[in-house]
Parts: C-alpha cells; structure tokens; sequence
C-alpha cells in the first residue's frame, strides 16, 4: 500500500474519462441518464451498482468515499451532508429495530442533542457512560445492544479514549465500536488499527480543512460479521424486501453490506445527500491534510504549554502536557501529535449569583479582544478558532452535565490553525493581560 501522504493524492480517482482532467470533476447533475431500460432496472434492483440519482450518490461523493476510507484503512464508505448526517445514518443501520445504544456522555454536544432527544423521540434507547470507565461500558450493555460509540478524542478537553479496551467490550457483546474520528483525524490515529469497526467524520473540519464546506463520511472497517450471529441483524440478513428476495449480507458480503443499507434506505429515505460541488471542496482539503494536521498539532502543543505557565490560567487541558489525565493514552495512540484542538480556564472564579455577571463579563473581555484567533462555533480550520462551550457548544447541557464534562464557566476552547504561532501567542498575551 502507498504512504500516507500519497494517497490523500490519488485514491479513488484514475481520470479516464476524456479531457482526462488531472483533478477530480464536479459532476453537477441530479440525475444519470439510462443506456436501457434493462440497464435502469438493474440499478435499481442493486443487481449492479451505478450511477442512477444524485440523492444516492455522484461520481464526485464516490472518489471522496474512496479517498477517506484509504486514509482510513478502510474497505468502503459513505459521504453524506454533514457530521450529523454521518452519525445519524450510521447509529441508525446499524441499531436496526428495537436496538440500543451505548455511548460517552464526552461527546460533542450536537451529537448528544441528537441521541438524548431526537433518538428518544423516536424511541431509540441510549445508555450514556463515562468513557475512561471500562466498568461503565460493560454495565450499561443489554441483550438489545446494538452498538457501541464514542470520540478518539473527545472536546473541548481533549479527552483520549482508549480505543481498544472499549473495543474488546463491544466484540465480547457480538457488537460493533463506531468511532467518531473528527477530532483525531486519520493522520493522528485510524481507530480502525485498535478495534474501531466503523469510522465517522464531520468532514467539516480537518478533512476540508478551510471551513467552506459541511459533510460527513463513515467508513467501513470490514472487520465486523454480522452474519456471525445472523439472527441478532435481520436487517442485513434476512430479505431485502424493498428491492427483491435477496439479502444484504449475501449479495454484498462483509464490508459492503453496510454501505449499502445506509445509501440504499438512510440516505435514499431520509435525504442527507452530499452535494458534488461540497464533495469536491472536501477532496481539495484533503490533499494537504498531513501537512496542516502536523502544523496545527505543533501550534497547539506550543500554545498549550505557553498558556500553562501563564498566571491568567488556572488550568490548561492538552493531553500532550506531562500530569494531564489522558497524558499516557495520548502517547500511546497518538505518536504522531496531539489534537490541536483543547482547553484552558481562566483564573477567574467561577461564580454563581450576584458574582456570574461578573465572571460573564471578564470572560467576555478575553475572548472580545482577541483579534488573531477569532470567535467561531467551528474547528479544525485553517483559521485559529475560540468558542465558549458554556454559551456556545454545550449550552444545551445542564450546569450538572457541564459540571461531570469538566466544562466550567471560564472555560475556552482553542482550535488551533496556520497562522505564525507567535502571533497566536501574542494575541493570547494581550487579551489575557486584561483579567
Ligand atoms: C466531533 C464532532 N462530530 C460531529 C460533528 C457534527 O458535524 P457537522 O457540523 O459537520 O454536522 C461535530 C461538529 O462540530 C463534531 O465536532
């Protein structure tokens, strides 16, 4: 197999097609015209697979799904609108009927909104655990247990998970880890190395890397059976009723099935289609992804221990710092660098009652006069972003879910992008010298 680096270049795209274009094509079309009606009736029996209507995939979304499930280490993926997307397609095919999910209470607060609330309303269970608790995850598994789903790592405190401890537990229940890699990206850790059986994206972030476009991808692994214990999947292995009298799991086989229940019905039913022209943006990010994720990973270790030693901070959370909590797990699944993405709190006191206002207000003054680093609800840009997870991110969670986050008030989270790290630095000084 080629470098890392190498297939961020080619992977999924051969041109071919006259005038040959170097660089991936935008298909721009909704739809595909037929060669036959015998030719349209195969495509929509999945007899062959093809191109037949944008909402089900383009030309353009399928070199991205190629491209990211090789960084990945992957055998297939799906690309869809958004981060959101990904997850939600994916929890849903794979909880099926009367399933259940287990999944970290660290996860990104879009996420939780989607499985404390939407899922609930549709009456999908989900057990949220600690995740550094090993005992926690098997505790929370049921006979119904479908799925098991956490960050590689989490924000804004940059928790690391331990990978393969939470996999080994989901395989000893017959169940899938789904691993949301946003954070990670495929050049810091691929999940897929430590037991992870499904991978999802916010192509949003790192992969697009100049914040223009949303998207989502999920990558199959291959590694997960679910014709082991046949009965427990009757989605993907009893008949297809829709399309005909055949399976998933036997007309496409491990590693496939799995997309092709997600497009075929999630995707197709629900419409969370990625556009071709936002498919293309996101494969122009990608080319220089190793390169921004090693700078950022730099900057933010260096900004991470200036800020460390500076009196206006309390506490800075980056696992790369020597005494942080997830110190030994960051060098054992993250050789490369650690996430540019991380915390730091104010030294202001975090106060309720007559004194928040106060507390508000020199937040607020910190983060207003920041003029390199700018206020953003994004990351992994090639922009330096700050958001405050408590009135931005994570203001849907209650002061006591902020509080087991280890998210206080004064708490600012940090994307670190490509700009000099001396300005960053320099920046950070001068709104810092106004607590
Ligand atoms: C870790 C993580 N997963 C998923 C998402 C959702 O992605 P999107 O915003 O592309 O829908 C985000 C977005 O912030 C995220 O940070």
């Amino acid at each position: 197999m080629t470098g890392f680096s190498t297939r961020q270049l080619p992977a999924g795209y051969t041109p071919g097609v006259p005038p040959n274009s170097a660089v991936p094509p935008i298909y721009q079309t909704a739809a595909y015209e037929f060669g036959s009606l015998a030719e349209a009736a195969d495509l929509f029996a999945l007899r062959t697979v093809g191109n037949l209507y944008s909402r089900n995939a383009s030309p353009t979304q399928q070199i991205l799904e190629e491209r990211v499930a090789a960084l990945e280490g992957g055998v297939a993926a799906v690309a869809v609108a958004s981060g959101q997307a990904a997850v939600a397609v994916t929890l849903l095919a794979l909880v099926g009927r009367g399933g259940h999910i287990v999944a970290a209470s660290q996860l990104y607060g879009g996420t939780v909104d989607l499985l404390q609330e939407t899922f609930d309303d549709f009456g999908i269970p989900v057990t949220f655990v600690d995740q550094d608790d090993p005992a926690a995850w098997r505790a929370a598994i049921r006979p119904e247990t479908r799925v098991l789903f956490a960050e590689s790592i989490a924000n804004p405190l940059a928790q690391v998970l331990d990978i393969r401890t939470v996999a080994d537990i989901a395989h000893e229940a017959g169940v899938p880890l789904v691993i949301d890699n946003t954070v990670g990206t495929p050049y810091l850790v691929r999940p897929g190395e430590h037991g992870a059986d499904f991978v999802v994206h916010s192509a949003t972030k790192f992969l697009s890397g100049h914040g223009t476009s949303l998207g989502g991808v999920v990558v199959d692994q291959g590694t997960f059976d679910f014709g082991r214990e046949a009965a427990r999947w009757p989605h993907f292995t009893e008949p297809y009723t829709r399309v005909g009298d055949f399976s998933l799991w036997d007309r496409f086989g491990q590693g496939q099935a799995f997309a092709a229940l997600v497009k075929s019905k999630y995707v197709h039913d629900l419409g969370p289609s990625l556009s071709p022209f936002n498919a293309w943006q996101i494969l122009q990010g990608i080319e220089t992804l190793d390169l921004r994720v090693a700078r950022q990973s730099a900057t933010a270790l260096a900004l991470a221990r200036h800020l460390q030693q500076h009196p206006a901070v309390t506490a800075v959370h980056h696992p790369g710092i020597a005494g942080n909590r997830w110190h030994a797990l960051a060098e054992r699944y993250l050789p490369r660098g650690g996430p540019s993405v991380f915390s730091f709190d104010l030294a202001v006191t975090d106060a309720a009652g007559a004194d928040a206002a106060k507390t508000q207000e020199q937040v607020a003054r910190v983060i207003d006069s920041l003029q390199v680093i700018r206020l953003v609800a994004n990351i992994g840009d090639a922009r330096s972003l700050v958001n405050h997870p408590a009135s931005m991110t994570h203001s849907h969670l209650t002061a006591a879910q902020r509080a087991a986050a280890g998210i206080s008030f004064t708490t600012i989270r940090l994307s670190a992008g490509l700009e000099d790290p001396s300005d960053l630095i320099a920046d950070l000084d001068r709104a810092l010298a106004l607590v």
